[in-house]
């Protein structure tokens, strides 16, 4: 009788996963672990990636893909080992066409906002800005103040931009915190 159920359970299992076809799920399935299906995560380590410039998230994925963007702990530099050369279109696509992220509720201080103005970061990071620049507002602070302290120590150096971010944060560390909390205070406007 046992040997009965435990062929019939085999059946079962193995019809089950002669239904199970990874290759039919669409490739951004893979990165709903840690950044949400609509690309909105619930971590401050994980980019909310939602209605981000398309050409600022594939600049970031070819990064990760050749190694020179390395400050992400190793995750992200295995995950796009794992697209194929035609997903990459689509899951930049995706997150990019998904609503914005709603700003963070925790009220903002006044001096991030000085040092925000002071510093121009919103010129560059405006919605208008041509290329791979990406938005800031309504991005996790926890998130923002990580990149700046990567670009501040040298962790961040792939792109042409890391200078300019070493000139305008030195000597501000104090002021981290505030301008990443203000940033993720602001909504997000086109
Ligand atoms: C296991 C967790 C994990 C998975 C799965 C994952 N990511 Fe990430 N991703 C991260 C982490 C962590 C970072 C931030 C790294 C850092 O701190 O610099 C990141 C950063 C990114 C960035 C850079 C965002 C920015 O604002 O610079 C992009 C783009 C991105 N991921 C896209 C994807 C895509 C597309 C997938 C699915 C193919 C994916 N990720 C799957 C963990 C993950
Ligand atoms: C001259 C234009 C310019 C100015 C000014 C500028 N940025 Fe940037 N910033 C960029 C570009 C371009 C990138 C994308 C770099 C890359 O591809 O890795 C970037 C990336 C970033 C990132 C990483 C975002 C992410 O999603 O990973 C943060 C955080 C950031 N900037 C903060 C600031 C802050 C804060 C200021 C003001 C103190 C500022 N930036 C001023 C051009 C600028």
């Amino acid at each position: 009788m046992r040997a009965v159920l435990a062929l019939l359970l085999l059946g079962l299992a193995t019809s089950a996963q002669a239904d199970f076809d990874a290759a039919s799920y669409p490739p951004y399935e893979r990165c709903a672990l840690c950044h949400g299906l609509f690309g909105q995560s619930h971590l401050d380590k994980f980019p909310h990636l939602a209605g981000q410039k398309p050409a600022y998230i594939q600049a970031q994925l070819d990064a990760f893909l050749t190694g020179a963007r390395t400050n992400d702990g190793g995750q992200m530099s295995a995950i796009v080992t794992e697209l194929k050369a035609e997903d990459f279109a689509v899951v930049v696509a995706w997150f990019a066409e998904q609503d914005p992220p709603e700003p963070a509720a925790q009220p903002a201080t006044s001096s991030g906002k000085e040092l925000t103005e002071a510093s121009g970061c919103l010129d560059c990071h405006s919605g208008d800005a041509a290329g791979a620049v990406p938005y800031l507002t309504a991005q996790h602070a926890g998130y923002l103040a990580k990149q700046m302290r990567d670009f501040l120590d040298g962790r961040r150096i792939h792109s042409e931009a890391a200078p300019v971010h070493q000139n305008l944060l030195a000597d501000m560390e104090a002021g981290i915190e505030d301008i990443a909390a203000y940033l993720s205070s602001l909504e997000r406007t086109p």
